[in-house]
């Protein structure tokens, strides 16, 4: 997937929502954004955008940053890289690492489908998907992000070794989600072929889980690692 084939993507895994960006979200984005904020061009040199060596984890859809600056927070020796179209919960996010002093945090606004492209190849060691929205009406799967296209461009962007790791409340899209990773190449199942993995505790909360089991639902974990594309196998001399 190029950059102008993600920009030419029509269908949305998202809805924009503008309404309730408060006073203080607004002054955040303004005020904070050249601090925090990248364009899509920094993910081209992110030794640069960050200013500091680390590991990279990028967590697209982070929406108000529970795990996104929970994570950070807890782990400065890494680099966290945030993707969200939300601006409300790009403003909350920006006054949270502000209050706490956080540095070692980017923010990205916009479509991960049309932000990945711009990423190198193998640069990233983490990608963190939590609760992305499930789009349950049958007539709207093609809606959610989680598709094999998107999937091998995050497989392009992690580096061997990497890890993959989504969580979800709906059953629906979290075998979707299974069916769709047990296929990509370049991805291996950590918790076995065809499994979901257990929570690990290093996951924090975030507002979407604890909705989703207020309402009495299930979560179900996906982990992968990234290995090397099969390569074909010699056949046997006929
Ligand atoms: C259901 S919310 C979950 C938010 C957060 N991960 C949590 O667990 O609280 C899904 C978020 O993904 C964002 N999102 C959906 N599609 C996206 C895309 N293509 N690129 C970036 N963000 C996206 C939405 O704006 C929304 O904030």
């Amino acid at each position: 997937m190029t950059a102008q084939d993600g920009a030419r993507r029509a269908v949305r895994s998202f809805v924009r929502r503008e309404g309730r960006l408060t006073r203080a979200q607004a002054r955040a984005l303004e005020g904070l954004w050249p601090r925090y904020g990248l364009r899509p061009e920094a993910l081209q040199d992110l030794e640069q955008a960050f200013g500091r060596p680390g590991p990279v984890t990028l967590e697209i859809g982070f929406g108000s940053g529970d795990a996104l600056v929970a994570l950070a927070r807890r782990h400065p020796e890494r680099r966290y890289l945030g993707i969200e179209v939300y601006r409300p919960g790009i403003g909350r996010v920006l006054q949270r690492l502000a209050a706490e002093g956080i540095e070692n945090v980017r923010l990205l606004e916009g479509d991960a489908t049309e932000l990945l492209p711009w990423l190198p190849a193998g640069v990233l060691d983490e990608i963190l998907i939590f609760f992305p929205d499930p789009w349950p009406k049958k007539r709207h799967h093609k809606r959610r992000l989680i598709q094999p296209a998107f999937v091998a461009e995050l497989v392009r962007v992690l580096r061997p070794g990497g890890r993959l790791h989504l969580a979800t409340d709906w059953e629906d899209y979290a075998l979707h989600m299974l069916e769709v990773l047990e296929r990509a190449e370049g991805l291996e199942n950590l918790a076995g072929p065809g499994c979901f993995a257990t929570r690990p505790a290093s996951r924090p909360e975030t507002r979407f889980e604890r909705r989703g089991r207020a309402r009495g639902h299930r979560v179900w974990d996906l982990r992968y690692g990234r290995v090397e594309a099969r390569r074909p196998q010699p056949q046997p001399p006929m």
